[in-house]
């Protein structure tokens, strides 16, 4: 029988279509990957690794993770924390959202028992003392610069270093234990990003002079979408140097999203109608595919027909997605067999990051069936 914690597995994705043929877009979780990137992280990380739930928060995909060792969660709302405590017990969750209401604070510190809580304001410290009150610890985010990131994480949130200090001494005179967290931007192509946060870090840190329980490094790390991109363990090796040059003595956390899901799941749509070299497909912009358009990103992909590969030299094609409003279009040209043709599938890889949990369901599209496919995947061809 199948539930979100089990769903219906395939040998691949060739099997997928062959047995469903599926008119409706399919989300294909390879858990081996999953499981693989995981362990990357736990073994290489210098620290602690907290899964970014909201990177792709699916039970199943938090399942795989957990399995190869990753207990703690870095969540930023209410359903985020219950959704991970219903199903693990004894993670630890992280409230690390710099905004958050009364009523979710209540919830966080009566029902879930949270005891960590990132603040980039002083007005938000005093809400969190005098609700959760003071046997906690208080992680002060501070701004840092957007670097070579695609997206910027310190426009909307982050303290300047000398509020930081403030915010750091208000905490230890509460009598709350603190903690530094910061975040260098979503897919962030420079690793040198981590160590120029972590000085800043620790001035704020000398600065206000108070213990520190943990550094928090935040996420960042980047996905290889047609970008270049280093690897993962020269990330590590980064903020392992940085911790020991800096003379950074308190254990690390790193919150991961990305780099941990986006390899390890793929969006398999189907083209609904041809016109030229527009190709109308079931997932688009209000569904898993929204990164294409805000972050530029370039995912992989490959078109399958039911029994074998679409042939034809590859061509620049041009995606609408489902819904009614002519806004739902993929900016990049995808190059796809010049044969393709209605009822052919696009499979599109890179897909676990930011996509089933950004969806809106606008139109009533909404990619709701979720498959496993063990092993790896089959080669993309563009
Ligand atoms: C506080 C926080 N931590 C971690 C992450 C995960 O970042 P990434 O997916 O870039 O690793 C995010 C992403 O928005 C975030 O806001």
């Amino acid at each position: 029988m199948s539930s979100p914690f089990h769903p219906p597995s395939f040998p691949s994705v060739a099997e997928v279509i062959r047995r469903l043929e599926p008119s409706y877009p399919v989300f294909c979780v390879f858990p081996d990957i999953l499981r693989e990137r995981a362990r990357t992280f736990v073994e290489g990380f210098p620290g602690t690794v907290l899964y970014a739930t909201k990177c792709n928060p699916h039970p199943y995909v938090l399942r795989a993770l957990h399995e190869s060792g990753i207990d703690h969660f870095d969540t930023a709302s209410i359903s985020e924390i219950a959704k991970v405590t219903e199903q693990f017990p004894d993670a630890h969750c992280y409230f690390n959202h710099p905004v958050k209401g009364r009523g979710a604070l209540e919830a966080a510190a009566d029902v879930y028992g949270i005891t960590d809580y990132v603040v980039d304001h002083p007005d938000e410290l005093d809400k969190l003392v005098s609700i959760a009150g003071t046997d906690i610890t208080v992680e002060v985010r501070i701004a840092t610069p957007k670097g070579k990131a695609v997206y910027d994480l310190s426009a909307k949130f982050g303290a300047s270093p000398d509020d930081a200090v403030a915010l750091l001494k208000k905490a230890k005179d509460y009598g709350c234990r603190t903690a530094i967290a910061f975040h260098v931007g979503s897919q962030c192509l420079d690793p040198e990003a981590f160590r120029v946060a972590m000085g800043m870090a620790k001035k704020v840190a000398d600065e206000a002079g108070v213990p520190l329980e943990y550094l928090d490094v935040g996420g960042g790390f980047p996905a290889s979408y047609k970008q270049d991109v280093a690897p993962l363990q020269t990330y590590f090796d980064v903020i392992a140097d940085a911790k020991q040059k800096l003379g950074i003595d308190v254990p690390l956390y790193g919150e991961p999203g990305r780099a941990l899901v986006a390899e390890g799941c793929s969006v398999l749509t189907q083209v609904h109608l041809r016109k030229g070299d527009d190709l109308y497909i079931n997932d688009g912009i209000y569904g898993c595919l929204s990164e294409i358009r805000d972050g530029d990103l370039d995912p992989p992909v490959r078109a399958v027909r039911k029994d074998g590969p679409v042939d034809g030299a590859l061509r620049p094609f041009r995606l609408f997605g489902p819904t009614c409003d002519s806004l739902d279009v993929l900016k990049l040209p995808f190059y796809l067999p010049e044969n393709i043709r209605e009822g052919d599938w696009i499979e599109f890889g890179l897909m676990g990051a930011y996509s089933i949990g950004m969806q809106t369901g606008f139109n009533g599209f909404v990619t709701d069936t979720i498959v496993r496919v063990d092993g790896m995947h089959e080669e993309f061809t563009a």
